[in-house]
């Protein structure tokens, strides 16, 4: 009961605040805490339906930057001048393409997620292959000093994954914004600082 008060205030005020979706305010808490994103950046949102992190990114980049968004689904509500949308799927999406396209890039974020099935050992997995696909594409458009953001569901593979992303950043760290749902496995790893 307390725990779906605590949901439903994060939905109310996305609503009240014209969000695209809840899941604003962990981009927003994690921006907060990295300072990741700033005016004129060029930045890539993967997994970017139905469009609050774009929204929120748009914001942060101001009218000098840019914002291009993947997704499967196209974010219908979404439509400002500086924001481009490419409907793709990740996992098949040639990344040297996606390089001649839109490199480099300032920051990456992912919030890719799979529909899940209820059946944990699958549900990881494919979150960590979506989480694998984000590292390559950030690691190929990036700019030195470039910084990423990845969803990933808890599992036993995400010591591993993290020691692997960690060999590319200056700073590694796993981050569960306040937003989070309760029940939810998911975290987020940010790489502060391409090396
Ligand atoms: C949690 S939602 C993202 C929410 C978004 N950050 C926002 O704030 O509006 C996860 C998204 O990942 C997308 N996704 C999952 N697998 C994908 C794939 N293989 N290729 C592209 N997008 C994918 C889903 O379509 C979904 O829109």
């Amino acid at each position: 009961m307390r725990q779906n008060r605590w949901e439903d205030h994060y939905t109310r005020r996305a609503k009240s605040e014209k969000w695209l979706a809840r899941s604003v305010y962990k981009l927003q808490e994690i921006d907060n805490r990295f300072n990741l994103i700033k005016r004129g950046n060029r930045l890539l949102d993967l997994g970017c339906f139905p469009g609050s992190w774009s929204q929120y990114a748009l914001n942060k980049v101001g009218h000098q930057g840019e914002v291009v968004g993947i997704d499967l689904n196209r974010p219908d509500h979404l439509s400002a001048s500086g924001f481009r949308f490419i409907q793709a799927d990740v996992l098949t999406l040639e990344t040297e393409w996606l390089v001649r396209e839109i490199s480099p890039r300032d920051v990456v974020i992912s919030d890719l997620a799979p529909s899940t099935t209820g059946i944990r050992s699958t549900d990881t997995n494919r979150s960590l292959s979506l989480a694998e696909k984000a590292v390559e594409i950030a690691c190929a458009l990036l700019k030195e000093k470039g910084h990423f953001v990845c969803k990933i569901f808890e599992g036993e593979d995400l010591k591993p994954f993290k020691s692997e992303v960690a060999r590319h950043f200056r700073q590694i760290r796993l981050f569960r914004p306040k937003a989070t749902r309760k029940r939810s496995r998911e975290v987020y790893l940010v790489g502060v600082s391409l090396d």
